[in-house]
């Protein structure tokens, strides 16, 4: 069966399509193109949750400044760069800086970390992921030696924004940090919750249609998971099945494209990313944190991955991997045509 999403019509069809067929079509489809790409190699980033403490108070989110029941952590430039010589000596040459957004991490603190582990990894990719900053703040980062950015847009639709974030925050701001850190050089990742409350067809379209404009070089795709402090504590977790076709159609409409098989997805379903790779995913993110904070890090509740020491999460990521008939790939694993 012929996949064509061409239009927004047809794209739309396979958000809400109930045909079993037609999403096997989709799967098989979003294999054949990664294959085409990247052949069986599913890359590694190694993730580090350097904060817990955050400025915002965005109220899917476990960590947002209001959850008076998180016990706040920031790890030292010292702890960073011990998470960095773990990493490598696991052999991972992506390190992931991923934090809440702490004001306390000023461009100054920044660029000496940046350049402490540019200093000591020259040949490493660094990845950052702590929001929104100026975009003197990006260009600092990036001339401190950090190649790429994660900053999930969340939802394309700016209605639906206002319904997951405070006044403060808006879908605006967050394009125009996009556009600054694609304009700056940065390989970029954005991305989206699937099934965070109001979302619709639509919206999800809208997502699709955005991706499509600003042609990110990665795009994290995971399920939103209720967080019990939070104001969606009650709310339903986001469905398996919708999360594993958007990573699908993200791997069509973007075929060069980094896509993770996500950790929410592995909370949500015991075997949610090994059936992310069969989607499309050609990406997974092992955790690096020291043991003694990850569990910390909870931005959804059953958060899996909390109790395992890096190198056991290594290993059992390997072990998934192998057992769908992909290769795990030690490379930098950059964007396909980037120069590094
Ligand atoms: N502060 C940075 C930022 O906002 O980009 C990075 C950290 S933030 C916690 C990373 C991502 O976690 C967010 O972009 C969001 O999509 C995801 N996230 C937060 N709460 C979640 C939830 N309850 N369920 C699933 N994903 C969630
Ligand atoms: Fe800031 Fe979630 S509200 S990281």
């Amino acid at each position: 069966m012929q996949v064509d999403i061409s239009t927004d019509e047809q794209l739309l069809h396979y958000i809400v399509s109930e045909d079993p067929a037609e999403m096997e079509a989709l799967f098989q489809a979003a294999r054949e193109t990664r294959a085409r790409q990247f052949g069986r190699k599913v890359y590694f980033r190694g993730l580090i949750e350097f904060t817990n403490y955050c400025k915002n108070n965005c109220y899917y989110c476990g960590i947002r400044r209001g959850n008076q029941n998180v016990a706040r952590y920031r790890l030292t430039p010292e702890e960073i760069l011990d998470c960095c010589h773990r990493g490598d000596t696991l052999g991972y040459k992506t390190f992931v800086l991923q934090g809440g957004e702490d004001p306390w991490f000023t461009d100054a603190r920044m660029v000496e970390i940046i350049s402490a582990i540019r200093q000591e990894f020259p040949d490493h990719a660094i990845t950052l992921s702590m929001g929104e900053r100026s975009r003197e703040s990006y260009q600092a980062l990036y001339d401190a030696g950090a190649n790429r950015y994660l900053l999930r847009h969340e939802t394309a639709d700016a209605v639906h924004y206002s319904h997951l974030h405070p006044q403060e925050m808006s879908l605006s701001a967050r394009m125009q940090c996009l556009y600054a850190l694609k304009e700056i050089g940065y390989q970029v990742g954005a991305g989206f919750m699937v099934g965070s409350p109001f979302q619709t067809p639509e919206t999800l379209l809208e997502d699709l249609r955005f991706l499509r404009r600003l042609r990110p070089q990665m795009v994290g795709i995971g399920p939103f998971l209720p967080q019990g402090d939070t104001p969606f504590g009650q709310e339903p977790a986001g469905s398996l099945e919708l999360t594993l076709r958007m990573v699908a159609l993200c791997r069509l409409l973007l075929p060069k494209a980094l896509l993770p098989a996500t950790t929410a997805l592995g909370t949500l379903s015991p075997l949610g990313r090994e059936r992310a790779l069969q989607a499309g995913a050609n990406v997974v993110m092992p955790n690096l944190s020291p043991l003694g904070v990850r569990a910390q890090y909870a931005l959804y509740d059953n958060k899996i991955c909390t109790g395992d020491e890096a190198a056991e999460c290594r290993a059992c990521m390997e072990r998934r991997i192998l057992s769908q008939g992909f290769v795990p790939d030690l490379s930098r694993g950059d964007y396909p045509g980037i120069a590094q």
